[in-house]
């Protein structure tokens, strides 16, 4: 018999969201097993910005029990690492790209010693990790929408999450960014064993490399198989319009 020695990224037992007083979602029983690349779909408005936050340890589930990798969440949490879906502020940030990823190992003990010689090496390798050397001493504001969010990857990795979450990363991105940024998380998934979780509602790109998807429909968060997703049911539900998904003839998908 096979015994699992890794406990999975997320176990979730009969949880519920509240916001303020409005339920968001409930009933969401799931395990997504550790080194999954998954997908988090659902309408705007259906709690996926929610989850997330359950996931990290900023909001507290208002019932059931969540566990990361075997242990309650909580905020502060190193081994989990979110790229926001908003990051205005970055767009007003003088600092550099270098020491914005540096913040992701020391930003703990602000202002208190200078970086180690082995804290530098581990911020030039992540920096190379996501391809960003060559805008690394650019001041942050600087930068587009998609150096900033592969920045912000390279924060998750330099003190090594082992769970990224990523919150609608691709709006902003021309086609090229998308599919650069799916080509780095799957690099990090299957290279580096990283699991990612990405929130989005950009599904041709993403959808042909998931390992897994979760999808918010009619209030609760499940794990749907990718065969169902493909269907182009469940998306026309999902979604409250008309939508079709066709494989073509390279293998990549269509959905139209
Ligand atoms: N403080 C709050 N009190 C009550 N309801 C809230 C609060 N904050 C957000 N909501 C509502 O909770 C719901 C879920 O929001 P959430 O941001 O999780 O959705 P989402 O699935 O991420 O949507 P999107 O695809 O637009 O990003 C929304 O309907 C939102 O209006
Ligand atoms: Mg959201």
């Amino acid at each position: 018999m096979e015994v699992e020695l890794t406990p999975p990224a997320l176990h979730f037992q009969d949880v519920a969201a509240t916001l303020g007083r409005h339920p968001i979602w409930s009933g969401a029983t799931f395990a997504l097993p550790a080194g999954a690349l998954a997908a988090l779909i659902g309408p705007n408005g259906s709690g996926k910005t929610t989850l997330l936050r359950i996931v990290l340890g900023t909001l507290a589930p208002s019932a059931g029990r969540v566990e990361v990798f075997g242990a309650p969440p909580r905020r502060g949490n190193r081994w989990v690492s979110l790229v926001p879906q908003r990051s205005e502020l970055l767009d007003e940030l003088a600092l550099r790209a270098r020491d914005l990823v540096m913040l992701g190992l020391t930003g703990h003990r602000w202002g208190l010693g200078l970086p180690s010689r082995e804290e530098h090496a581990r911020v030039e390798a992540a920096l190379a990790a996501v391809d960003a050397l060559a805008f690394a001493d650019l001041p942050v504001g600087w930068l587009s929408g998609g150096q900033q969010k592969r920045l912000l990857i390279a924060q998750g990795l330099v003190h090594e999450a082992a769970l990224l979450l990523l919150d609608e990363p691709f709006a902003n991105l021309d086609l090229k960014g998308e599919r650069e940024l799916v080509a780095l998380l799957t690099r990090l998934n299957r290279e580096r064993g990283v699991t990612v979780i990405v929130d989005t509602h950009y599904l041709t790109t993403l959808l042909p490399v998931v390992t897994h998807v979760v999808c918010l429909l009619d209030g609760r968060p499940r794990l749907v198989p990718l065969e169902e997703v493909l269907t182009s049911a469940l998306l026309t539900r999902l979604y409250g319009t008309p939508v079709e998904a066709v494989r073509v003839a390279d293998g990549s998908l269509v959905i139209r």
